[in-house]
Protein backbone atom coordinates (compact mmCIF):
# COMPACT_ATOMS: atom_id res chain seq x y z
CA UNK A 1 0.00 0.00 0.00
CA UNK A 2 1.67 3.59 -0.63
CA UNK A 3 1.76 5.73 2.48
CA UNK A 4 3.13 8.91 3.09
CA UNK A 5 3.33 7.33 6.39
CA UNK A 6 7.35 7.16 8.22
CA UNK A 7 6.53 3.71 9.29
CA UNK A 8 10.00 3.33 10.73
CA UNK A 9 8.95 5.82 13.79
CA UNK A 10 5.49 5.02 14.05
CA UNK A 11 4.92 1.26 14.04
CA UNK A 12 4.77 -1.05 17.15
CA UNK A 13 4.61 -4.15 18.31
CA UNK A 14 1.69 -6.55 17.69
CA UNK A 15 -0.59 -6.29 20.87
CA UNK A 16 1.45 -3.14 21.97
CA UNK A 17 -0.31 -1.16 19.70
CA UNK A 18 -0.15 2.94 20.24
CA UNK A 19 -3.63 2.99 20.07
CA UNK A 20 -4.37 0.29 23.53
CA UNK A 21 -2.26 3.19 25.90
CA UNK A 22 -2.85 6.40 23.84
CA UNK A 23 -3.49 9.84 25.04
CA UNK A 24 -5.31 11.32 22.45
CA UNK A 25 -6.25 14.99 22.44
CA UNK A 26 -9.46 16.28 20.65
CA UNK A 27 -8.86 19.56 18.29
CA UNK A 28 -12.38 21.36 17.23
CA UNK A 29 -10.72 22.71 14.29
CA UNK A 30 -12.75 26.03 14.21
CA UNK A 31 -11.82 26.88 17.85
CA UNK A 32 -8.64 25.77 18.18
CA UNK A 33 -6.17 28.37 16.37
CA UNK A 34 -7.16 30.77 13.55
CA UNK A 35 -3.94 31.35 11.11
CA UNK A 36 -5.96 33.78 8.42
CA UNK A 37 -7.55 35.91 10.82
CA UNK A 38 -11.34 35.42 9.90
CA UNK A 39 -12.48 34.57 13.31
CA UNK A 40 -12.71 30.65 12.43
CA UNK A 41 -9.92 28.42 13.06
CA UNK A 42 -7.97 26.43 10.27
CA UNK A 43 -5.69 23.59 9.11
CA UNK A 44 -2.47 26.10 8.90
CA UNK A 45 -3.42 27.39 12.41
CA UNK A 46 -3.43 23.97 13.98
CA UNK A 47 -0.22 23.20 12.25
CA UNK A 48 1.53 26.61 13.53
CA UNK A 49 0.08 24.95 17.24
CA UNK A 50 1.14 21.74 17.46
CA UNK A 51 4.86 22.64 18.84
CA UNK A 52 2.71 22.70 21.89
CA UNK A 53 0.83 19.98 21.86
CA UNK A 54 3.93 18.14 22.07
CA UNK A 55 5.02 19.66 24.57
CA UNK A 56 1.84 18.93 26.75
CA UNK A 57 2.94 14.98 26.02
CA UNK A 58 -0.23 13.89 24.02
CA UNK A 59 0.45 10.54 21.84
CA UNK A 60 -1.90 11.73 19.01
CA UNK A 61 -4.79 14.20 17.88
CA UNK A 62 -8.28 13.43 16.30
CA UNK A 63 -9.71 16.31 14.52
CA UNK A 64 -13.70 16.92 13.93
CA UNK A 65 -14.70 17.51 10.55
CA UNK A 66 -13.14 19.54 8.35
CA UNK A 67 -13.97 18.61 4.77
CA UNK A 68 -16.62 20.11 2.44
CA UNK A 69 -19.51 21.13 4.00
CA UNK A 70 -21.93 24.31 4.28
CA UNK A 71 -21.41 24.54 8.53
CA UNK A 72 -24.71 23.84 9.37
CA UNK A 73 -23.67 21.51 11.89
CA UNK A 74 -20.36 22.35 12.08
CA UNK A 75 -18.66 20.29 9.86
CA UNK A 76 -20.92 17.40 10.70
CA UNK A 77 -22.73 17.71 7.02
CA UNK A 78 -20.57 16.76 4.59
CA UNK A 79 -20.78 17.64 0.83
CA UNK A 80 -17.40 16.21 0.12
CA UNK A 81 -15.94 13.80 1.66
CA UNK A 82 -12.73 13.69 -0.08
CA UNK A 83 -11.68 17.52 0.07
CA UNK A 84 -10.83 20.31 2.66
CA UNK A 85 -13.56 23.15 3.24
CA UNK A 86 -11.84 26.60 1.99
CA UNK A 87 -12.88 27.57 5.08
CA UNK A 88 -10.33 25.72 7.03
CA UNK A 89 -7.37 25.16 4.01
CA UNK A 90 -6.95 22.77 1.20
CA UNK A 91 -5.25 19.24 0.79
CA UNK A 92 -2.12 20.87 0.82
CA UNK A 93 -2.16 22.27 4.58
CA UNK A 94 -3.70 19.05 5.99
CA UNK A 95 -0.99 17.15 4.52
CA UNK A 96 1.46 19.86 5.80
CA UNK A 97 -0.39 19.54 9.08
CA UNK A 98 0.09 15.89 8.81
CA UNK A 99 3.72 15.66 8.00
CA UNK A 100 4.20 18.25 10.79
CA UNK A 101 2.42 15.77 13.63
CA UNK A 102 4.27 12.71 12.46
CA UNK A 103 7.63 14.79 12.58
CA UNK A 104 6.65 15.25 16.01
CA UNK A 105 5.70 12.01 16.65
CA UNK A 106 2.21 12.92 16.76
CA UNK A 107 -0.76 10.42 15.19
CA UNK A 108 -3.54 11.56 13.41
CA UNK A 109 -7.02 11.00 13.42
CA UNK A 110 -9.85 12.27 11.42
CA UNK A 111 -13.33 12.86 12.15
CA UNK A 112 -15.41 10.31 9.46
CA UNK A 113 -19.28 11.14 9.13
CA UNK A 114 -21.22 8.22 7.34
CA UNK A 115 -24.89 8.53 8.98
CA UNK A 116 -25.67 10.94 6.93
CA UNK A 117 -24.67 13.53 4.51
CA UNK A 118 -25.11 17.19 3.49
CA UNK A 119 -28.28 18.20 1.77
CA UNK A 120 -25.22 19.47 -0.84
CA UNK A 121 -23.43 16.56 -1.41
CA UNK A 122 -23.75 15.46 -5.07
CA UNK A 123 -25.96 12.44 -4.39
CA UNK A 124 -28.40 14.02 -2.32
CA UNK A 125 -28.50 16.69 -5.02
CA UNK A 126 -29.30 13.64 -7.54
CA UNK A 127 -31.77 12.00 -5.21
CA UNK A 128 -33.88 15.51 -5.53
CA UNK A 129 -33.65 15.46 -9.18
CA UNK A 130 -34.69 11.70 -9.41
CA UNK A 131 -38.13 10.11 -8.96
CA UNK A 132 -39.61 7.87 -6.97
CA UNK A 133 -37.95 4.46 -6.49
CA UNK A 134 -34.59 5.14 -8.45
CA UNK A 135 -31.16 4.43 -7.74
CA UNK A 136 -30.72 8.12 -6.83
CA UNK A 137 -32.96 7.94 -3.98
CA UNK A 138 -31.84 4.47 -2.61
CA UNK A 139 -28.91 5.92 -1.11
CA UNK A 140 -30.81 7.77 0.94
CA UNK A 141 -33.83 6.63 3.39
CA UNK A 142 -36.64 8.22 1.18
CA UNK A 143 -40.44 6.72 1.40
CA UNK A 144 -43.65 7.94 1.27
CA UNK A 145 -46.00 9.47 3.08
CA UNK A 146 -48.83 8.43 5.37
CA UNK A 147 -52.12 10.19 5.31
CA UNK A 148 -54.92 10.61 2.14
CA UNK A 149 -51.73 12.72 0.35
CA UNK A 150 -49.02 11.75 2.18
CA UNK A 151 -49.05 14.41 4.18
CA UNK A 152 -47.96 13.36 7.27
CA UNK A 153 -44.74 11.68 8.18
CA UNK A 154 -43.47 7.76 7.67
CA UNK A 155 -43.54 7.33 11.14
CA UNK A 156 -43.43 9.01 14.42
CA UNK A 157 -39.59 9.33 15.04
CA UNK A 158 -38.14 12.55 16.62
CA UNK A 159 -34.67 14.52 15.81
CA UNK A 160 -31.91 14.73 17.82
CA UNK A 161 -31.98 18.44 17.47
CA UNK A 162 -35.62 18.64 18.06
CA UNK A 163 -38.67 18.17 16.03
CA UNK A 164 -39.68 15.42 13.45
CA UNK A 165 -37.08 12.87 12.36
CA UNK A 166 -38.97 13.58 8.58
CA UNK A 167 -37.98 16.34 5.80
CA UNK A 168 -40.93 16.70 3.17
CA UNK A 169 -39.51 17.47 -0.25
CA UNK A 170 -41.04 18.71 -3.51
CA UNK A 171 -40.71 16.60 -6.31
CA UNK A 172 -39.21 17.94 -9.55
CA UNK A 173 -42.24 18.34 -11.30
CA UNK A 174 -43.29 20.57 -8.30
CA UNK A 175 -45.64 19.02 -6.96
CA UNK A 176 -45.70 17.84 -3.01
CA UNK A 177 -43.33 14.68 -2.69
CA UNK A 178 -42.14 11.98 -0.96
CA UNK A 179 -40.07 12.17 3.08
CA UNK A 180 -36.45 11.76 3.50
CA UNK A 181 -35.55 10.47 7.00
CA UNK A 182 -32.61 12.93 8.93
CA UNK A 183 -31.78 11.93 12.68
CA UNK A 184 -30.17 15.18 13.01
CA UNK A 185 -30.88 18.67 11.32
CA UNK A 186 -32.91 18.32 8.05
CA UNK A 187 -29.16 19.31 5.83
CA UNK A 188 -28.14 15.94 7.23
CA UNK A 189 -29.38 13.23 5.16
CA UNK A 190 -29.61 9.49 6.34
CA UNK A 191 -27.85 7.52 3.94
CA UNK A 192 -29.48 3.87 3.24
CA UNK A 193 -26.38 1.36 4.26
CA UNK A 194 -27.96 -1.39 3.18
CA UNK A 195 -27.29 -0.06 -0.24
CA UNK A 196 -24.46 -1.78 -1.81
CA UNK A 197 -23.56 1.42 -3.23
CA UNK A 198 -23.13 3.38 0.04
CA UNK A 199 -21.05 0.71 1.70
CA UNK A 200 -18.42 0.97 -1.57
CA UNK A 201 -18.44 4.73 -1.95
CA UNK A 202 -17.02 4.63 2.07
CA UNK A 203 -14.61 1.69 1.08
CA UNK A 204 -13.46 4.67 -1.26
CA UNK A 205 -13.48 7.09 1.48
CA UNK A 206 -11.39 5.65 4.24
CA UNK A 207 -9.06 4.50 1.39
CA UNK A 208 -8.54 8.49 0.68
CA UNK A 209 -7.39 9.32 3.62
CA UNK A 210 -5.44 6.42 4.88
CA UNK A 211 -3.55 6.68 1.81
CA UNK A 212 -2.57 10.24 2.58
CA UNK A 213 -1.30 8.79 6.05
CA UNK A 214 -3.83 8.80 8.88
CA UNK A 215 -3.60 7.08 11.86
CA UNK A 216 -7.63 6.36 12.17
CA UNK A 217 -10.50 7.81 11.93
CA UNK A 218 -13.66 8.36 14.40
CA UNK A 219 -16.71 7.30 13.62
CA UNK A 220 -19.81 9.98 13.68
CA UNK A 221 -22.96 8.47 15.23
CA UNK A 222 -21.42 4.55 14.86
CA UNK A 223 -24.56 3.40 16.53
CA UNK A 224 -27.18 5.35 14.13
CA UNK A 225 -26.69 3.94 11.13
CA UNK A 226 -28.80 0.71 10.72
CA UNK A 227 -32.36 1.13 10.77
CA UNK A 228 -34.43 -1.00 12.40
CA UNK A 229 -36.92 -3.11 9.24
CA UNK A 230 -40.24 -0.93 8.51
CA UNK A 231 -38.97 1.82 10.57
CA UNK A 232 -41.06 0.96 13.00
CA UNK A 233 -43.04 3.88 15.54
CA UNK A 234 -41.01 4.59 18.84
CA UNK A 235 -41.61 7.11 21.74
CA UNK A 236 -38.58 8.00 24.01
CA UNK A 237 -39.08 7.83 27.69
CA UNK A 238 -39.29 11.33 28.96
CA UNK A 239 -36.43 11.68 30.56
CA UNK A 240 -34.61 9.78 27.78
CA UNK A 241 -31.15 11.30 26.30
CA UNK A 242 -31.21 11.91 22.73
CA UNK A 243 -28.36 9.98 21.70
CA UNK A 244 -29.08 6.76 23.21
CA UNK A 245 -27.55 6.56 26.22
CA UNK A 246 -30.47 4.80 28.48
CA UNK A 247 -32.91 2.98 26.06
CA UNK A 248 -32.85 -0.56 24.73
CA UNK A 249 -34.37 -1.07 21.80
CA UNK A 250 -34.16 2.11 20.22
CA UNK A 251 -34.91 1.45 15.80
CA UNK A 252 -32.31 4.14 15.21
CA UNK A 253 -29.58 2.82 17.89
CA UNK A 254 -27.39 -0.05 18.06
CA UNK A 255 -29.39 -2.44 15.50
CA UNK A 256 -27.03 -5.28 14.96
CA UNK A 257 -26.78 -4.80 11.53
CA UNK A 258 -23.89 -1.96 12.47
CA UNK A 259 -21.54 -4.84 13.30
CA UNK A 260 -20.90 -6.46 9.77
CA UNK A 261 -19.89 -2.51 8.41
CA UNK A 262 -17.40 -2.39 10.88
CA UNK A 263 -15.85 -5.92 10.43
CA UNK A 264 -15.88 -4.77 6.37
CA UNK A 265 -13.87 -1.38 7.43
CA UNK A 266 -11.42 -3.70 9.65
CA UNK A 267 -10.63 -5.24 6.74
CA UNK A 268 -10.19 -1.98 4.91
CA UNK A 269 -7.60 -0.60 7.65
CA UNK A 270 -6.05 -4.04 8.22
CA UNK A 271 -4.44 -3.72 4.57
CA UNK A 272 -2.71 -0.97 5.75
CA UNK A 273 0.72 -0.50 8.02
CA UNK A 274 0.91 1.25 10.78
CA UNK A 275 -1.46 0.22 13.41
CA UNK A 276 -4.63 2.24 11.85
CA UNK A 277 -7.71 2.41 14.43
CA UNK A 278 -11.28 3.23 14.28
CA UNK A 279 -12.57 4.52 17.18
CA UNK A 280 -16.85 4.53 17.18
CA UNK A 281 -18.55 7.33 18.61
CA UNK A 282 -21.54 5.37 20.03
CA UNK A 283 -23.64 6.24 23.06
CA UNK A 284 -24.64 2.98 24.35
CA UNK A 285 -25.75 2.76 28.24
CA UNK A 286 -23.26 0.29 29.68
CA UNK A 287 -19.25 -0.65 29.38
CA UNK A 288 -20.47 -4.06 28.52
CA UNK A 289 -22.88 -2.81 25.28
CA UNK A 290 -20.22 -0.83 24.21
CA UNK A 291 -17.46 -3.47 24.16
CA UNK A 292 -19.94 -5.11 21.61
CA UNK A 293 -18.26 -2.35 19.14
CA UNK A 294 -14.64 -3.36 19.91
CA UNK A 295 -14.45 -7.43 19.26
CA UNK A 296 -11.11 -8.17 17.70
CA UNK A 297 -12.45 -8.08 14.22
CA UNK A 298 -14.62 -4.69 14.71
CA UNK A 299 -13.53 -1.06 15.90
CA UNK A 300 -10.62 -0.63 17.86
CA UNK A 301 -11.93 1.78 20.52
CA UNK A 302 -14.64 2.55 21.33
CA UNK A 303 -15.57 6.14 23.62
CA UNK A 304 -16.32 4.96 27.14
CA UNK A 305 -19.43 7.41 27.20
CA UNK A 306 -20.69 5.70 30.61
CA UNK A 307 -17.78 7.05 31.96
CA UNK A 308 -18.51 10.30 30.96
CA UNK A 309 -21.80 10.61 32.08
CA UNK A 310 -20.75 9.52 35.56
CA UNK A 311 -21.29 11.83 38.08
CA UNK A 312 -18.54 13.19 41.23
CA UNK A 313 -19.64 10.30 42.96
CA UNK A 314 -17.38 7.27 44.43
CA UNK A 315 -19.74 4.89 44.14
CA UNK A 316 -20.85 5.62 40.83
CA UNK A 317 -16.59 5.88 39.36
CA UNK A 318 -15.82 2.55 40.84
CA UNK A 319 -18.76 0.96 39.48
CA UNK A 320 -18.13 2.04 36.18
CA UNK A 321 -14.11 1.78 36.47
CA UNK A 322 -14.90 -1.88 37.40
CA UNK A 323 -17.29 -2.65 34.89
CA UNK A 324 -14.91 -0.63 32.06
CA UNK A 325 -12.10 -3.27 33.06
CA UNK A 326 -13.59 -5.97 32.78
CA UNK A 327 -15.87 -5.02 29.73
CA UNK A 328 -13.22 -4.14 26.93
CA UNK A 329 -10.55 -6.33 28.03
CA UNK A 330 -12.55 -9.44 27.49
CA UNK A 331 -13.10 -8.47 24.32
CA UNK A 332 -9.61 -7.86 23.75
CA UNK A 333 -9.76 -4.33 23.74
CA UNK A 334 -8.75 -0.87 25.84
CA UNK A 335 -10.41 0.56 28.01
CA UNK A 336 -11.11 3.90 27.11
CA UNK A 337 -11.79 6.93 29.05
CA UNK A 338 -13.13 10.11 28.41
CA UNK A 339 -14.69 13.49 30.12
CA UNK A 340 -14.92 16.32 27.41
CA UNK A 341 -16.11 16.58 24.13
CA UNK A 342 -17.82 18.81 21.68
CA UNK A 343 -21.12 18.00 22.23
CA UNK A 344 -21.43 17.81 26.16
CA UNK A 345 -21.03 20.71 29.05
CA UNK A 346 -17.31 21.12 29.56
CA UNK A 347 -16.28 18.56 33.02
CA UNK A 348 -14.94 21.46 34.47
CA UNK A 349 -18.21 22.72 35.00
CA UNK A 350 -20.49 19.82 34.51
CA UNK A 351 -19.33 18.03 37.70
CA UNK A 352 -20.54 21.02 39.74
CA UNK A 353 -23.75 20.42 38.49
CA UNK A 354 -26.59 18.07 39.96
CA UNK A 355 -29.06 17.71 37.44
CA UNK A 356 -28.24 15.35 34.56
CA UNK A 357 -26.85 16.87 31.78
CA UNK A 358 -27.80 15.12 28.41
CA UNK A 359 -25.74 15.25 25.24
CA UNK A 360 -27.06 18.33 23.51
CA UNK A 361 -28.79 20.34 26.20
CA UNK A 362 -26.44 22.74 27.13
CA UNK A 363 -26.25 25.42 30.02
CA UNK A 364 -27.42 29.28 29.99
CA UNK A 365 -28.26 32.08 32.01
CA UNK A 366 -31.52 30.62 32.38
CA UNK A 367 -30.52 27.23 33.10
CA UNK A 368 -32.03 26.06 36.84
CA UNK A 369 -28.69 24.53 37.93
CA UNK A 370 -26.04 26.93 37.63
CA UNK A 371 -22.24 25.61 38.70
CA UNK A 372 -20.08 26.99 41.14
CA UNK A 373 -16.75 27.48 39.32
CA UNK A 374 -14.24 27.22 41.37
CA UNK A 375 -16.03 23.79 42.74
CA UNK A 376 -16.55 22.79 38.96
CA UNK A 377 -12.69 23.38 38.41
CA UNK A 378 -11.55 21.46 41.47
CA UNK A 379 -13.50 18.54 40.93
CA UNK A 380 -12.35 18.44 37.24
CA UNK A 381 -8.28 18.71 38.44
CA UNK A 382 -9.20 15.48 40.52
CA UNK A 383 -11.06 13.64 37.62
CA UNK A 384 -8.53 14.12 34.74
CA UNK A 385 -5.85 13.33 38.10
CA UNK A 386 -7.99 10.03 38.41
CA UNK A 387 -8.41 9.19 34.91
CA UNK A 388 -5.02 9.85 33.52
CA UNK A 389 -3.72 6.88 36.20
CA UNK A 390 -6.54 4.38 34.65
CA UNK A 391 -5.13 1.66 32.08
CA UNK A 392 -5.91 1.88 28.52
CA UNK A 393 -6.49 4.97 26.23
CA UNK A 394 -7.87 8.59 27.32
CA UNK A 395 -8.96 11.27 25.26
CA UNK A 396 -8.95 14.87 26.46
CA UNK A 397 -10.81 17.91 24.50
CA UNK A 398 -8.90 20.95 23.17
CA UNK A 399 -9.23 23.87 26.69
CA UNK A 400 -9.73 20.92 29.25
CA UNK A 401 -6.06 20.75 29.86
CA UNK A 402 -6.25 24.78 30.75
CA UNK A 403 -9.01 24.41 33.13
CA UNK A 404 -11.47 26.09 30.79
CA UNK A 405 -15.21 26.18 32.09
CA UNK A 406 -18.36 25.81 29.67
CA UNK A 407 -19.10 29.30 28.48
CA UNK A 408 -22.69 30.10 29.89
CA UNK A 409 -23.32 33.62 29.04
CA UNK A 410 -23.39 33.32 25.26
CA UNK A 411 -25.26 36.29 23.58
CA UNK A 412 -28.70 34.46 22.18
CA UNK A 413 -27.82 36.22 19.17
CA UNK A 414 -24.19 34.64 18.95
CA UNK A 415 -25.48 30.74 19.32
CA UNK A 416 -24.99 28.90 16.96
CA UNK A 417 -25.78 25.20 17.95
CA UNK A 418 -28.90 23.72 15.49
CA UNK A 419 -30.17 22.75 18.82
CA UNK A 420 -31.17 25.89 19.77
CA UNK A 421 -32.90 26.80 16.66
CA UNK A 422 -34.46 23.42 16.16
CA UNK A 423 -35.71 23.99 20.10
CA UNK A 424 -36.76 26.93 19.52
CA UNK A 425 -34.39 28.32 21.63
CA UNK A 426 -35.30 25.26 24.68
CA UNK A 427 -32.20 24.06 24.63
CA UNK A 428 -29.41 25.86 24.56
CA UNK A 429 -27.10 23.39 22.79
CA UNK A 430 -23.54 23.04 22.59
CA UNK A 431 -21.91 26.14 21.95
CA UNK A 432 -20.75 26.82 25.26
CA UNK A 433 -17.51 24.02 25.06
CA UNK A 434 -16.78 25.21 21.58
CA UNK A 435 -15.39 28.89 21.46
CA UNK A 436 -12.16 29.41 20.75
CA UNK A 437 -9.61 28.78 23.29
CA UNK A 438 -7.30 31.29 24.62
CA UNK A 439 -3.47 31.03 23.74
CA UNK A 440 -1.77 34.69 24.63
CA UNK A 441 -3.67 36.92 27.68
CA UNK A 442 -2.67 40.00 26.16
CA UNK A 443 -2.88 39.11 22.21
CA UNK A 444 -6.16 40.00 20.27
CA UNK A 445 -8.85 36.96 20.87
CA UNK A 446 -6.50 35.82 23.09
CA UNK A 447 -4.13 34.67 20.53
CA UNK A 448 -6.77 32.40 18.52
CA UNK A 449 -5.81 34.97 15.46
CA UNK A 450 -4.49 38.49 14.90
CA UNK A 451 -7.40 40.18 14.11
CA UNK A 452 -9.72 39.83 17.23
CA UNK A 453 -12.33 38.09 15.35
CA UNK A 454 -14.21 35.01 16.69
CA UNK A 455 -16.88 32.99 15.59
CA UNK A 456 -18.21 32.45 19.29
CA UNK A 457 -17.35 35.55 21.93
CA UNK A 458 -14.75 34.60 24.25
CA UNK A 459 -15.04 35.69 27.99
CA UNK A 460 -12.99 38.40 29.60
CA UNK A 461 -12.12 35.86 32.50
CA UNK A 462 -10.39 33.93 30.18
CA UNK A 463 -6.99 35.66 30.01
CA UNK A 464 -6.27 34.19 33.07
CA UNK A 465 -6.90 30.99 31.45
CA UNK A 466 -4.52 31.48 28.52
CA UNK A 467 -1.73 28.99 27.52
CA UNK A 468 1.14 31.20 28.36
CA UNK A 469 0.13 32.51 31.43
CA UNK A 470 -0.89 28.98 32.80
CA UNK A 471 2.53 27.55 31.32
CA UNK A 472 4.28 30.59 33.64
CA UNK A 473 2.58 29.02 37.11
CA UNK A 474 3.30 25.50 38.56
CA UNK A 475 -0.02 25.59 39.95
CA UNK A 476 -1.94 25.81 36.91
CA UNK A 477 -4.16 23.25 34.82
CA UNK A 478 -1.81 23.18 32.25
CA UNK A 479 1.13 22.22 34.36
CA UNK A 480 -0.88 19.86 36.25
CA UNK A 481 -1.85 18.32 32.32
CA UNK A 482 1.90 18.07 31.36
CA UNK A 483 2.71 16.20 35.10
CA UNK A 484 0.12 13.72 34.63
CA UNK A 485 0.94 13.03 30.92
CA UNK A 486 5.05 12.76 31.64
CA UNK A 487 4.38 10.75 34.50
CA UNK A 488 1.80 8.91 32.94
CA UNK A 489 4.66 7.92 30.37
CA UNK A 490 7.18 7.14 32.79
CA UNK A 491 5.34 4.61 34.53
CA UNK A 492 3.92 3.16 31.67
CA UNK A 493 0.10 3.50 33.42
CA UNK A 494 -1.34 3.04 29.87
CA UNK A 495 -0.27 -0.57 30.30
CA UNK A 496 -0.56 -1.02 34.09
CA UNK A 497 -2.01 -3.68 36.14
CA UNK A 498 -4.83 -2.27 38.12
CA UNK A 499 -6.38 -3.53 41.48
CA UNK A 500 -8.66 -1.11 44.04
CA UNK A 501 -7.25 -0.62 47.62
CA UNK A 502 -9.59 -1.62 50.45
CA UNK A 503 -9.47 0.19 54.03
CA UNK A 504 -10.57 3.80 52.64
CA UNK A 505 -13.62 5.05 53.73
CA UNK A 506 -16.86 5.02 50.92
CA UNK A 507 -16.21 8.16 49.37
CA UNK A 508 -12.41 7.80 48.25
CA UNK A 509 -11.13 6.39 45.62
CA UNK A 510 -8.41 4.17 46.13
CA UNK A 511 -6.35 2.14 43.74
CA UNK A 512 -3.22 0.72 42.63
CA UNK A 513 -2.09 1.37 38.71
CA UNK A 514 1.47 -0.49 38.29
CA UNK A 515 3.85 1.61 41.02
CA UNK A 516 1.53 4.10 41.43
CA UNK A 517 -1.43 4.70 44.18
CA UNK A 518 -4.14 6.66 43.32
CA UNK A 519 -6.22 8.41 46.31
CA UNK A 520 -8.92 10.38 45.64
CA UNK A 521 -11.33 12.37 47.78
CA UNK A 522 -14.77 12.28 46.34
CA UNK A 523 -16.37 13.14 49.71
CA UNK A 524 -15.94 16.12 51.47
CA UNK A 525 -14.30 15.01 54.80
CA UNK A 526 -10.58 15.31 55.09
CA UNK A 527 -8.83 11.89 54.36
CA UNK A 528 -5.52 10.84 55.69
CA UNK A 529 -2.91 9.53 53.02
CA UNK A 530 -1.12 6.38 53.19
CA UNK A 531 2.45 6.19 53.00
CA UNK A 532 4.53 7.46 49.97
CA UNK A 533 6.10 10.48 48.27
CA UNK A 534 3.15 12.98 46.43
CA UNK A 535 4.40 12.40 42.48
CA UNK A 536 1.52 14.68 41.37
CA UNK A 537 -1.34 16.03 43.07
CA UNK A 538 -4.41 18.00 41.81
CA UNK A 539 -3.91 20.34 44.36
CA UNK A 540 -1.86 22.11 46.60
CA UNK A 541 -1.80 19.06 49.87
CA UNK A 542 -0.48 20.13 53.43
CA UNK A 543 0.87 17.63 55.26
CA UNK A 544 -0.62 13.46 54.71
CA UNK A 545 -4.00 15.19 54.71
CA UNK A 546 -5.73 15.18 51.43
CA UNK A 547 -8.42 17.58 51.17
CA UNK A 548 -12.02 17.00 49.75
CA UNK A 549 -12.18 17.07 45.71
CA UNK A 550 -8.34 16.23 45.63
CA UNK A 551 -6.53 13.56 44.31
CA UNK A 552 -2.89 12.27 44.47
CA UNK A 553 -0.46 9.98 42.88
CA UNK A 554 1.87 8.71 45.43
CA UNK A 555 4.73 6.55 44.99
CA UNK A 556 6.47 4.25 47.42
CA UNK A 557 9.26 5.89 49.04
C1 LIG B 1 -22.07 13.44 16.58
C2 LIG B 1 -21.18 14.65 16.66
C3 LIG B 1 -22.05 15.85 16.82
C4 LIG B 1 -22.94 15.96 15.61
C5 LIG B 1 -23.72 14.67 15.37
C6 LIG B 1 -24.33 14.65 14.01
O1 LIG B 1 -22.77 13.21 17.73
O2 LIG B 1 -20.24 14.50 17.68
O3 LIG B 1 -21.32 17.02 17.01
O4 LIG B 1 -23.85 17.01 15.77
O5 LIG B 1 -22.91 13.55 15.47
O6 LIG B 1 -23.36 14.43 13.05
CA1 LIG C 1 -9.55 30.96 9.59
Amino acid sequence: MTSTHDASTLVTAPGSEWWRTAVIYQIYPRSFADANGDGIGDLPGITARLDSLADLGVDAIWLSPFMVSPQNDAGYDVADYCDVDPLFGTLGDFDAMLAKAHGLGIRVIVDLVPNHSSDQHVWFQQALAAAPGSPERARYIFRDGKGENGELPPNNWESVFGGGMWERITEADGTPGQWYLHIFDPSQADFDWTNPEVQEYFRGVLRFWLDRGVDGFRVDVAHGMIKKDGLPDYTPPADGDSMGGEDDDVPYWGQPGVHDIYRDWHQVLAEYDGDRALCAEAWLPTPDKTALWVRPDEMHQAFNFPYLMTEWDAAALRTVITDSLRAFPAVGAPATWVLSNHDVIRHASRLALTADSPQGEGIGPDSAAQPIPELGLRRARAASTVMLALPGSAYIYQGEELGLPEVIDIPDDARQDPTWFRTNHEKYGRDGCRVPIPWEAAAPAYGFNTTGDAWLPQPAEWADHARDVEAADADSTLSLYRTLLAERRAHLLGSAPFTWLDGFADDVLAFRSGDVTVIANVGSAPVELPAGRILVASEPVDGRTLPADTAVWLLAD
